[in-house]
């Protein structure tokens, strides 16, 4: 089992199970209340007026459901969806040519929109504020712009950084979400729901079990049911018991509390490194040899949330609760010392 059960990503062969799970209209995506209150309104609306939906720019950790509903939007206003990326579109060819290819009503959407190079970035802008591109035909003192115009369409940005949005582009968005982790009452209808789908017998009990162990992730909850499946498949009857899941969380390095392996390690490596904090994130990344991205990302927003640790303008530390967990409170000091 070398694929990491918190890994951002969805591998190759997850994919496939992934949109087998995904749930297709509002009334069916689980959680998030505010944000499907929110769409629920503004897609009546603008159903009710034949218009299209204003840009959306929805932002959250990765595995909490972003591209799902970016095809939920799709499916509720009826209109057809197409996907790309903010690394593919490397040159702002690419954006004029998938901009001009999209039909009246048509929702774009742009996942890690963060990601967008900025000469892209500025093709993007008319297009969503005018319905135009302005292409330059021509070089040097012959050179004219030529203004086209596009149908109008919805354009759906994701991102796990915010942050990284130029304000130009965040302006454009007048619809703007903000997914946050599942408590553990939704994350069981997930994995009720999930079981369902595949067919997995589960045990209503273990249920909680799981739900509390998948650091608030939709994508996690559903990658630990397919590993306990396995493991009930090998080594019991094919039941998902609560036994068999306490096994399988342990096979798969998932503890009590919920974090898995590089989340202690991050509590670790802050308490007997840094004595706690503060610690800048490059640093900390270094020292756990991760990528930077990796640990603003995934790991710290769910260790901020459970209130383990806490940003200061030094840096990252530990909460009281952080230094407990690491087992910092116990030590007389000397145990941690550089
Ligand atoms: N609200 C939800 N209700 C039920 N399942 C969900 C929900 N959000 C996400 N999922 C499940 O989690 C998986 C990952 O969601 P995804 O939309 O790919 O996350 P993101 O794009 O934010 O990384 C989906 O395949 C889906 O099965
Ligand atoms: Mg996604």
């Amino acid at each position: 089992m070398d694929e990491r059960v918190i890994s951002a990503q969805a591998s190759a062969d997850e994919r496939q199970t992934e949109s087998a799970l995904r749930p297709t209209t509002l009334a069916e995506y689980i959680g998030q209340a505010q944000a499907k209150a929110q769409l629920g309104i503004f897609i009546a609306a603008a159903k009710g007026r034949a218009e299209t939906l204003d840009h959306v720019l929805v932002q959250g950790p990765p595995g909490l459901g972003k591209t799902t509903l970016a095809y939920v939007i799709a499916r509720e206003m009826n209109t057809n969806i197409r996907v790309t990326s903010g690394p593919a579109l490397e040159r702002p060819a690419d954006m004029a040519s998938i901009l001009t290819g999209l039909g009246a009503g048509d929702v774009l959407f742009i996942d890690e929109i963060h990601r967008l190079p900025q000469a892209a970035e500025e093709v993007l802008y008319p297009a969503m504020e005018d319905k135009a591109i302005d292409l330059v035909i021509g070089k040097g003192v012959g050179a004219r712009t030529h203004r086209l115009h596009l149908e109008p369409m919805t354009v759906i940005g994701a991102t796990t950084r915010p942050g990284l949005i130029s304000a130009p582009l965040r302006d454009r968005f007048g619809i703007n979400l903000r997914l946050d982790f599942y408590p553990p009452e939704e994350l069981a209808q997930v994995i009720e729901r999930s079981a369902r789908i595949l067919n997995v017998p589960l045990d209503p009990q273990a249920v909680p079990l799981l739900a509390t162990r998948s650091r608030g992730t939709p994508r996690i909850a559903n990658r630990i049911l397919r590993r306990l499946r396995d493991v009930a498949q090998v080594e019991g009857d094919g039941q998902v018991t609560v036994d068999l899941a306490e096994r399988g969380l342990r096979l798969i390095g998932i503890d009590q509390g919920g974090l898995d392996e590089i989340d202690r390690r991050y509590l670790r490596v802050l308490a007997s490194k840094f004595r706690g904090g503060p610690a800048g994130v490059e640093t900390l990344a270094a020292a756990l040899s991760e990528e930077t991205e990796t640990v603003e990302d995934v790991v710290e927003p769910y260790l901020m949330q459970r209130g383990l640790i806490e940003r200061t303008p030094r840096g990252r530390q530990l909460t009281p609760a952080g230094r407990l967990e690491a087992g910092m409170e116990q030590s007389t000091g000397g145990l941690f010392g550089p």
